[in-house]
């Protein structure tokens, strides 16, 4: 379709944890929607895999560990500027509040919290983010809607809330917009870490009203709209995806 306001033509887009889960629904699409991808995650083979799932372009593949400086350093220098990111690296473990300690915090904040700030400031100290382009964070209900043993994953969602809100301000002025999007439950690898029986996920995919969890493809597809002209008044915000879950 000529003009698609959803399109993606040649747009250069950056997906973190590109070799699972969302990340890899997230290339995939974005790829289908005419964008050049670089995806990125510490898996080389699962990364690999997620390269041959997209369709036609000029795509690529660096490897890092964006916890560490020395790989937030190699992935920003091994981009050339970018029209698009999409952020979404990071873990879920969960643990009863009485069971956290400073360990825990500092594993679950470098990945969820850490690394979109200081990843995103090396691209901004780079001049790697072109005037126009869109960022998206992936967020969670969690940050807002409680659940047990979610307290320290919850509380990284929130510090991302806030860091969408006052970078989309910062970043306006180059006409860079900075959304989130904020998922219930997805069937990814995620999930599996959750410890909980098939019994138990099935009778809570059937608690949410659109009687069952989401797929990795259902938040892509709102990436892709957070990327394309379809949203250029948008930024700021923060996208719930949830099935309804947070109606209750
Ligand atoms: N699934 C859900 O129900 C759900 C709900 C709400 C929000 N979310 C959010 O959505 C995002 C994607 O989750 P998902 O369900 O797709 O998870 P997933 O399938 O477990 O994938 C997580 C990705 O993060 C990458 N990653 C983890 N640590 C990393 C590190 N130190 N450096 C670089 N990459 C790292 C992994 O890549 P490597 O192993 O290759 O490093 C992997 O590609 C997360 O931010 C999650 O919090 C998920």
């Amino acid at each position: 379709m000529e003009n698609n306001p959803f399109s993606l033509k040649g747009k250069k887009i950056l997906v973190t944890g590109a070799s699972s889960g969302i990340g890899r629904a997230t290339s995939v699409q974005c790829a289908n929607m005419g964008a050049n991808i670089i995806v990125t995650g510490r898996n080389n083979e699962r990364l690999q895999e997620t390269m041959n799932m997209l369709a036609i372009g000029e795509h690529h593949c660096v490897e890092a560990d964006i916890t560490t400086d020395s790989g937030i350093f190699h992935l920003t220098d091994n981009v050339e500027a970018l029209d698009g990111i999409v952020h979404c690296a990071g873990i879920n473990t969960k643990f009863l509040f009485k069971f956290i300690d400073m360990e825990k915090i500092n594993t679950m904040y470098a990945i969820n919290c850490f690394s979109p700030m200081l990843m995103l400031q090396s691209f901004i100290k780079k001049k790697k983010i072109n005037k126009g382009a869109s960022i998206v964070l992936l967020s969670s209900i969690s940050s807002n809607y409680a659940t047990v043993s979610n307290a320290l994953y919850a509380s990284t969602k929130g510090a991302v809330n806030s860091l969408i809100r006052v970078l989309a301000l910062e970043l306006s002025a180059a006409k860079i917009r900075v959304n989130g999007i904020m998922p219930g439950m997805v069937k990814t690898e995620m999930m599996k870490s959750y410890g909980m029986t098939d019994d138990e996920l099935d009778n809570l995919s059937k608690s949410y009203p659109l009687g069952k969890f989401g797929e990795p493809v259902d938040i892509a597809n709102c990436a892709v709209y957070l990327l394309s002209e379809a949203s250029c008044w948008v930024t700021g915000t923060n996208i719930v995806i949830d099935g309804g879950i947070t109606l209750r």
